[in-house]
């Protein structure tokens, strides 16, 4: 089928559904294209979150569509790919978690959102790479545990020297690909660019950034920089609107490695046959939902910046 045919039947059926297309800012050039909204993790809960449609087809990894069910249990979710995971979400599990908080009784756990529902149940706040120091900050606790994120997690640690941090040493094999010596040839290659990169990268890395900050927030900071040129250290699927909003801007990817195979997964075929089945469908047991929601629901009740 011609790609505009899909475009077209898949715009169709949503509509028949009453279902609303949600995809990451990493995903396929014409999946984003096709999206009824595009952002980074926080605002694609958010947005699940409130939605009036019936149905949700999530393009993005499972542990977001999970997070779309947690938070919109009178919702149909569909990830079009089921076997679209995250590694750094599969580095820690409820049980080992429970391990670490046995070892420091009253820590509370501040877990990334990417992580499973099972491991967010197990947890007293979420965030994400766009909240994440708002959230440390908004406790009052001098200590906590981080999970899964060791880059994430000690990004925000150097921000607040008055709370101790333990680490779980988890992270995004997609960004820490990109190696110090790839960013500084890129450097040298073009030395009228700013360096923008992702906290999910090597500190080595992310310390001789210009600005560090979520997928949402390079898009902000790039088009109201007053500069040209971007070397940009994040999963390559950005690029696609940060060319689109700033045609008068050059965005350079600061290694060929940057590309979360997770996240390429998706088609457009895919998403059509997910919804000429409505399938397949994200669940989380009522119990796990409802300890994850609170871990969500306090992210969320945090103000933002
Ligand atoms: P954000 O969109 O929240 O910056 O997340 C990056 C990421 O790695 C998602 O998997
Ligand atoms: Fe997971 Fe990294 Fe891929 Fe995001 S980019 S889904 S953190 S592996």
């Amino acid at each position: 089928m011609a790609e505009e045919h899909i475009k077209q039947r898949i715009r169709q059926l949503l509509k028949e559904h009453n279902a609303v297309l949600l995809a990451h800012n990493y995903m396929r050039d014409e999946v984003q294209e096709i999206a009824d909204i595009t952002g980074d993790s926080l605002a694609l809960s958010m947005q699940a979150a409130r939605t009036a449609a019936d149905v949700i087809v999530f393009c993005g990894v499972h542990f977001m569509a999970e997070s779309a069910a947690i938070l919109s249990p009178g919702k149909k979710v569909l990830l079009p790919r089921p076997d679209a995971g995250c590694p750094m979400a599969d580095m820690v599990t409820a049980e080992a978690l429970e391990e670490l908080k046995a070892r420091h009784p009253g820590v509370p756990v501040v877990t990334y959102v990417n992580s499973s529902a099972e491991v967010k149940a197990h947890s007293d706040i979420c965030c994400t790479s766009a909240n994440a120091l708002t959230v440390v900050r908004s406790l009052p606790d001098s200590k906590l545990i981080f999970v899964p994120d060791r880059n994430l997690g000690r990004f925000v640690a150097k921000s607040v020297p008055d709370k101790e941090f333990i680490f779980w040493e988890g992270f995004c094999p997609t960004h820490e690909r990109m190696t110090l010596a790839a960013v500084l040839q890129k450097k040298a290659e073009h030395p009228d660019a700013l360096f923008i990169c992702h906290p999910e990268s090597a500190p080595e890395v992310s310390s001789l950034a210009d600005h560090a900050c979520s997928t949402s927030g390079m898009y902000d900071y790039c088009r109201t920089s007053p500069a040209k040129k971007f070397i940009i250290g994040t999963e390559a699927g950005i690029l696609y609107k940060l060319r689109q909003e700033n045609p008068d801007k050059e965005f350079i990817l600061a290694s060929p490695a940057l590309i979360c195979p997770n996240m390429k997964l998706t088609s457009l075929e895919d998403v059509l046959h997910s919804l000429e089945q409505m399938a397949p469908v994200i669940t989380v047991p009522e119990d796990v939902r409802l300890r994850a929601k609170t871990a969500l629901d306090r992210m969320l009740a945090v103000p933002r910046d």
